[in-house]
């Protein structure tokens, strides 16, 4: 079994409640299995206006520094063999910050793109996104568009962003979609089933990796803020204490341990 060592204080970073004070072995290595690798990663890129409200910046500058953070974790999840990693980026809700905080974070993917498909092709990982990308300004929606056409050839992992995405307006959409078939009478409603909405879903595109093994928040907050309620079903949720622009591979590397050292066991029996 090729594993990754780690020593043995990492715990402490992660908001682990119970284990917190009681479980931690000072003593115990712990090893990144490299054999099990989650297939899809999800990540809530939380506290970027934190991180730079610590160092006394503007909030867009813990976004500047949180754009080069993605940079260096896809290419750690590449590098891993990691299939899929979804990024929220920008939620339906994030409408709702100043105006001149909306503008900064919807002009970041045309400067992420501008200077990162480049590395994205060489690396071989094929760009997606999910989100209502239509009501991005257009500039934005372009570059968003021009990257996915760039990578769509690539084979490796899929860089997925969530991006004006929310939960509960994709749940609603497949809603009305469904609805409409069953009043045109192309559907009947004995064939909605839970494999119909998961195939009419955004994370449709990713085929059999369409439900996140892991959901990694960033920033000490314990929620999931919209992020992919119908897929996160039977996901494992690994919180940090890290603000996103302090993501790094070591801390990247122990959230999937924390996540290798649970027992999944979706409704059934302990293995
Ligand atoms: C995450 O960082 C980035 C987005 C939501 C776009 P925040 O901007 O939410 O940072 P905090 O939570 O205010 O620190
Ligand atoms: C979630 O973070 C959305 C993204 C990371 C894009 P928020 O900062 O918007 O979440 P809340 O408001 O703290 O729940
Ligand atoms: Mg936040």
């Amino acid at each position: 079994m090729v594993k990754f060592k780690f020593s043995s204080t990492w715990r402490c970073d992660v908001v682990s409640f119970w284990k917190k004070n009681n479980e931690i072995d000072e003593n115990n290595e712990l090893e990144l299995d490299l054999e099990h690798i989650p297939k899809h990663v999800a990540i809530i890129m939380d506290g970027n206006g934190r991180w730079a409200q610590q160092r006394h910046l503007p909030r867009i500058a813990g976004h500047k520094e949180g754009m080069n953070t993605v940079k260096k974790v896809t290419k750690i999840a590449s590098d891993l063999g990691v299939k899929v990693l979804t990024l929220y980026a920008f939620s339906t809700e994030n409408w709702k910050r100043p105006e001149t905080e909306v503008s900064y974070l919807m002009g970041l993917p045309i400067k992420f793109f501008d200077t990162f498909v480049p590395e994205l092709i060489e690396n071989n990982v094929r760009v997606e996104v999910i989100g209502y990308i239509d009501q991005l300004p257009t500039a934005t929606r372009a570059a968003v568009e021009n990257a996915m056409e760039q990578t769509k050839d690539n084979t490796g992992m899929i860089l997925n962003f969530a991006l004006n995405y929310g939960g509960r307006a994709e749940i609603t959409t497949v809603v009305q979609e469904i609805a409409s078939k069953v009043q045109e009478g192309t559907l009947q409603v004995a064939e909605i089933t839970t494999d119909l909405l998961s195939s009419s879903m955004m994370t449709a595109k990713l085929d059999q990796y369409q439900d996140p093994d892991v959901v990694i928040r960033t920033s000490g907050e314990i929620r999931i803020s919209n992020f992919l309620l119908w897929q996160v079903a039977y996901s494992e949720f690994v919180f940090l204490e890290t603000h996103w622009p302090d993501m790094n591979e070591i801390i990247f590397k122990q959230a999937l341990v924390e996540y290798q050292q649970r027992n999944r066991r979706f409704g059934g029996l302990k293995k």
